[in-house]
């Protein structure tokens, strides 16, 4: 029997679930082939409003929407929460295919990496921006994260690619990347989703108990402090980052890594403030969660 729907939701039902890189090169070929504009959004699952809104995003823009899932190991350090990370795969796939998704790549290590006993052995670099700020903390990271996208672009060959302002410094290096390296994608940067009371939303949250989440907000209130601040006509960085400080250091159970006013491009740290877009980025533990957040100036 045949019926008409609306096309959104034969494109709900039909989001197909692919893990193999070389079927969902086909696949994005022939939609490519039918000039089909691709959006991609990238993850490692354990999804979220701030994910979703990504993927919305993809959905307005774009003809055909992929996002894929996929926690990369390359990009956690030894030490790090690489077997506690969250995985609910089939929620996410439901999440995602409520927002209109088409398809979703949910490779596993072995599908990029190739485990054959020889290890990794081809990276992507991005000097200097990827050197910085979590370059310093978390060694290696960035460098999981650039070679990873990489891998994911050549797969998928977005047009559009989709990341959050919430990490602002990997948003910087992606695009980088996509220059230096010629990927014919655009880069869309999303604007942070938030919990009521500030906190950006994120994976590790569901790691804070009760009192680190409730200390956790002032992360984003030292933040928007500095930010008003700014507004109001503060330049001077010493005296921003001194004000932050304390509005962070009235909760004992933040840790600051380090606070930064950069410039909103480069990542270079500021003197004073100008006319020129800068950002502020913090990054702290809580507990034993480590968070990062950012924000905007002019
Ligand atoms: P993940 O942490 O799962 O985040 C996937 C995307 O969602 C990133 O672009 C991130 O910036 C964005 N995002 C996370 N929290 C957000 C929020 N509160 N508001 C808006 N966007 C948010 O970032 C990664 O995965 C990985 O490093 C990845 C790029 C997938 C490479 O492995």
């Amino acid at each position: 029997m045949r019926f008409r729907a609306n096309p959104r939701s034969i494109l709900k039902l039909e989001m197909e679930i692919i893990q193999s890189p070389h079927e969902v090169q086909k696949r994005v070929n022939h939609w490519r082939c039918e000039g089909k504009s691709i959006g991609f959004v990238p993850t490692m699952g354990a999804l979220h409003e701030g994910h979703l809104s990504l993927a919305r995003a993809a959905r307005r823009d774009c003809d055909v929407v992929v996002a894929s899932v996929f926690v990369n190991p390359t990009q956690f350090g030894t030490n790090e929460d690489l077997n506690k990370y969250p995985r609910p795969l089939e929620r996410d796939c439901d999440l995602l295919r409520q927002c209109g998704c088409d398809l979703v790549f949910t490779p596993e290590e072995k599908d990029l990496y190739f485990q054959d006993g020889s290890g990794a052995q081809s990276w992507v670099e991005v000097e200097i921006l990827g050197e910085v700020w979590e370059g310093t903390v978390r060694p290696g990271h960035l460098r999981g994260v650039a070679t990873v996208v990489a891998k994911l672009f050549h797969i998928v060959r977005p047009s559009r690619a989709y990341f959050g302002e919430k990490d602002y410094q990997q948003l910087k290096v992606i695009e980088r990347l996509a220059r230096d390296l010629f990927f014919d994608v655009e880069i869309v940067p999303i604007e942070t989703v938030r919990e009521n009371d500030g906190l950006a939303l994120s994976s590790r949250n569901a790691y804070l108990v009760s009192d680190e989440r409730q200390a956790a907000a002032n992360i984003s209130r030292a933040l928007f402090h500095g930010v008003e601040l700014a507004k109001n006509g503060e330049r001077d960085v010493a005296r921003l980052r001194a004000e932050m400080q304390r509005v962070c250091g009235s909760q004992p159970l933040i840790a600051l890594q380090y606070l930064a006013i950069v410039d909103a491009q480069t990542l270079a740290p500021l003197d004073k403030i100008s006319d020129a877009p800068a950002r502020i980025l913090i990054a702290a533990r809580v507990g034993q969660t480590r968070l990062i957040d950012n924000a905007g100036i002019n």
